[in-house]
C-alpha cells in the first residue's frame, strides 16, 4: 500500500526522499512523488509510475539545482481517484503540502461542503480533500489547523504536511495507519515503514495515534491534542539493513526463501531451553492465561491465514481444544462468538493489516484473551495485543510471503507444545523429542533448497497451463491452499487448493486431459487414501506432481514428477513442502517473466479495508 518517508536535518533530503521511496517500493504503488523546501518555496515533482521515473524526472526538472534539506515523499496505492498524475500525492492547496496514507470515508460531505464555498477546485480523491480541510483551518497555527481537521475525519491516515510558511517543518499524525520516526545527529526522520528507516537508525518510535509529531532539523516534538509534551517509547531493532537489501539474488522472493534456514533459526532456538523445552520467557507470555481457555480463535489474512490452518490442525490434536480459524475480513462482521474463555490467536508479517487489527480491537472488546504473532516490532497488532510472540524473520520485502509464513508456523508449533506440556497433554519426555524434531527442520529446510533443479523442471513444465490444482489431507490440504496462493499471486495462473477427498464432489469434472494437479502426500496417517485420490485424477489424464515426505515406496505410472523430501516427522513436513512450493512459485513466475517480488494489484500490507 501508499508509502511515506519525511526528512528534516543536515542532509541533502531529495536523495534522502528517493532513497526511502525506493525502499518502500516493495509495499506496491501505482504513482509516486516528493515536495522539499527549496530556498524556503515549496517545489513539487510527482508522477505515475515507479521511482525511477520520478527520479528521472527530478533530475530533468531540477538539474541545475538539487539543493534541499527538508522534503516529504510518498508512494500511491490508488483507491479513490485514478491512477493520474494529478491524483499522486503529495496535494498542494494554499498553503498546506501533504501527503496521506489511509481512506477518509466521509471524504465526499466535505467535498460537497467545499462545492458549495466555491473556495476550492472539484476533486477525485479523498486525500485533496484531506490537504483542502487543513488549508481552509489554517490561521497560522499548524497544530491548531491539524486537531481542527482530523476532528472532522473519519476513516484511517497517516498524514506528513508542510506548511508553506513553516519551513523545514514537517508535521505529522496518524490513525489507524503506521508513522515510525527517529532523530539523530543527521536530522530528524519520519516514514510509514521501518525499512525506510533502517538506513538511518534502529532506535525509533510509533507515533502514538492522535498525537501530533513536530519534526525539526534539531528535534522531534511529540503532543497530545491538549497540547502536552510527550515522550513515546523508544524500540529497537536488530535488523541489519543488508537484510533489506537483495544481497546478491535476483530478486527479494528468492533472496527470502534461502533465508529461511536462518530465520527460522533465530524464531526457534532462543526459545528452547537447555532441558530443550518450549520457553516463552523471553516473550512474556504467562502460564496463566492457558487456564481458563477453552475455545481458540486464529484470525489473519492472506497467507497468515494460511498458517493459521495448520496451528489449527496442530493445536486440535494436541491440546483437545476447538480451533476455528476466520478470515479478519469476515469475522470482523459476523458478529463473533467470543467470551473471556476464548484466546484470540492473530497471525499478521506487518502487525498492520486493517482487518486482522480490526479483528483484534473487537475480540478485546469483547473480553477475551489476545495474542498476536508478529513479525514486525511495534506494530499496531504487536502494541495492541495482550500478548505477543514475534516470529523475528526479519524484513520480508517480496510481496508473497515466504520466510514470515514458515516464521509463523514455527511459532504456532512453539505455541502448542508450550500450551500441551503446561497443561499435561504431552510428558515432558514427549515434548523434548518433538522439540529435537523440530531443531532439526533446519538442516532438512537446507536440503530441500537444493532440489532446487528439479523444482524448475516441474515449473518449466506449468508455465503453458491455464489451471493447476494442489490436492492433500490434513496438513497437506492446509499447505495446498498456501501452495495455490503462493503459485497465483505471482504466475497469474489460475489455481485451486482442494481436500482431496472432496474432489469427486465437483473438481473432478475439471481434471482433463494433461491438466497439472499437484499432490501433497507428507501425511503417513492419509497416505493410502492420497494414493487413492491420486489414481482418481490420474484416470482423468491429469500431470501428477507428487511431493512426498522422504520416499515412500509408490508406483511410479501415477505420477508424472515426484519431489521427495528430507523425510521429517509427519507433524513437521509443512516446513518443507512449504520451501518446496514456495520454489515452484517463483521459477513459474521467472520464466513467464514476471516481476514477483512486486506482482500486479498487489500490497504487500494491506493497511486499508
Ligand atoms: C497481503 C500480502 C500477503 C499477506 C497478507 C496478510 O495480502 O500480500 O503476503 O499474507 O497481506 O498480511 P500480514 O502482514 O497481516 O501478514
Amino acid at each position: 500500500m501508499c508509502g511515506i518517508i519525511g526528512y528534516t536535518g543536515q542532509l541533502e533530503s531529495i536523495t534522502i526522499l528517493l532513497e526511502g521511496l525506493k525502499a518502500l517500493e516493495y509495499r506496491g504503488y501505482d504513482s509516486a512523488g516528493i515536495s522539499f523546501f527549496h530556498n524556503n518555496q515549496i517545489q513539487t515533482v510527482k508522477t505515475t509510475g515507479k521511482v525511477s521515473e520520478l527520479e528521472r524526472n527530478v533530475i530533468e526538472t531540477h538539474r541545475q539545482d538539487l539543493s534541499s534539506t527538508c522534503g516529504i515523499g510518498h508512494t500511491r496505492w490508488a483507491t479513490h481517484g485514478g491512477v493520474t498524475d494529478i491524483n499522486s500525492h503529495p496535494h498542494t492547496f494554499g498553503n498546506v503540502t501533504l501527503i496521506h496514507n489511509g481512506i477518509i470515508e466521509n471524504y465526499h460531505q466535505i467535498e460537497l461542503e467545499f462545492a458549495t464555498m466555491g473556495k476550492y477546485p472539484r476533486s477525485q480523491t479523498d486525500s485533496e480533500i484531506a490537504a483542502m480541510l487543513i488549508d481552509h483551518l489554517y490561521q497560522g497555527n499548524p497544530t491548531e489547523a491539524i486537531k481542527k481537521a482530523v476532528k472532522r475525519l473519519e476513516g484511517s491516515y497517516a498524514f506528513c504536511i508542510l506548511f508553506h510558511d513553516q519551513p523545514d517543518v514537517i508535521y505529522s499524525i496518524r490513525l489507524g495507519s503506521p508513522l515510525v520516526a527517529c532523530h539523530n545527529s543527521q536530522g530528524s526522520f519520519i516514514a510509514s515503514d521501518l525499512v525506510a528507516l533502517l538506513p538511518y537508525s534502529k532506535d525509533y518510535f510509533v507515533l502514538p495515534e492522535y498525537h501530533i509529531a513536530k519534526l525539526t532539523k534539531s528535534e522531534i516534538i511529540v503532543t497530545d491534542f491538549d497540547g502536552t509534551i510527550i515522550s513515546p517509547k523508544m524500540l529497537h531493532v536488530n535488523w541489519d539493513i543488508r537484510s533489506a537489501q537483495k544481497n546478491g539474488y535476483p530478486h527479494f522472493m528468492l533472496k527470502e526463501i534461502y533465508e529461511q534456514p536462518t530465520s527460522l533459526h533465530s524464531t526457534l532456538i532462543p526459545r528452547l531451553n537447555q532441558d530443550f523445552l518450549p520457553d516463552l520467557t523471553m516473550d512474556h507470555i504467562p502460564n496463566r492465561i492457558f487456564d481458563s481457555i477453552n475455545r481458540i480463535i486464529i484470525v489473519a489474512c492472506g497467507t497468515a491465514m494460511h498458517a493459521g490452518l495448520v496451528g489449527k490442525i496442530l493445536m486440535e490434536r494436541l491440546l483437545r481444544i476447538p480451533v476455528t480459524v476466520e478470515l479478519a475480513s469476515e469475522f470482523r462482521y459476523q458478529d463473533p462468538i467470543l467470551c473471556d474463555n476464548s484466546l484470540v490467536i492473530t497471525i499478521s508479517q506487518s502487525g498492520e493489516t486493517a482487518d486482522t487489527l480490526a479483528a483484534l480491537r473487537l475480540a478485546k472488546e469483547k473480553s477475551s484473551t489476545t495474542l498476536s504473532i508478529v513479525n514486525v516490532k511495534g506494530s499496531s497488532i504487536a502494541r495492541e495485543s495482550d500478548y505477543v510472540l514475534y516470529t523475528h524473520a526479519g524484513p520480508e520485502i517480496a510481496v508473497a510471503s515466504t520466510k514470515a509464513y514458515t516464521a509463523q508456523l514455527a511459532c504456532l508449533y512453539l505455541l502448542t507444545y508450550h500450551f500441551a506440556l503446561y497443561k499435561e497433554r504431552v510428558t515432558i519426555k514427549e515434548c523434548q523429542e518433538a522439540m529435537k524434531n523440530f531443531s532439526a527442520i533446519l538442516p532438512a529446510i537446507q536440503k530441500t533448497l537444493e532440489l532446487e533443479n528439479e523444482i524448475k523442471e516441474i515449473s518449466q513444465n506449468i508455465i503453458k497451463t491455464k489451471d493447476v490444482f494442489f490436492i492433500g489431507r490434513g496438513l497437506d490440504y492446509a499447505l495446498s491452499c498456501e501452495g495455490s496462493l503462493k503459485l497465483k499471486e505471482i504466475s497469474y495462473i489460475h489455481s485451486e487448493a482442494y481436500a482431496a477427498g472432496e474432489l469427486k464432489h465437483g473438481t473432478l469434472s475439471l481434471i482433463t486431459d494433461g491438466v497439472p494437479v499437484i499432490a501433497l502426500a507428507t501425511q503417513s496417517h492419509v497416505y493410502p487414501k492420497m494414493i487413492s485420490n491420486i489414481r482418481e485424477v490420474r484416470a482423468r489424464g491429469a500431470r501428477i506432481i507428487i511431493i512426498s515426505n522422504g520416499d515412500f515406496p509408490m508406483e511410479n505410472s501415477i505420477y508424472d514428477y515426484r519431489i521427495s523430501l528430507p523425510m521429517v516427522d509427519d507433524f513437521l513436513a509443512p516446513f518443507t513442502a512449504a520451501v518446496t512450493l514456495q520454489l515452484l512459485a517463483y521459477y513459474t513466475s521467472l520464466y513467464l517473466g514476471i516481476d514477483m517480488d512486486q506482482p500486479r494489484n498487489l500490497a504487500k500490507s494491506v493497511t486499508v479495508e
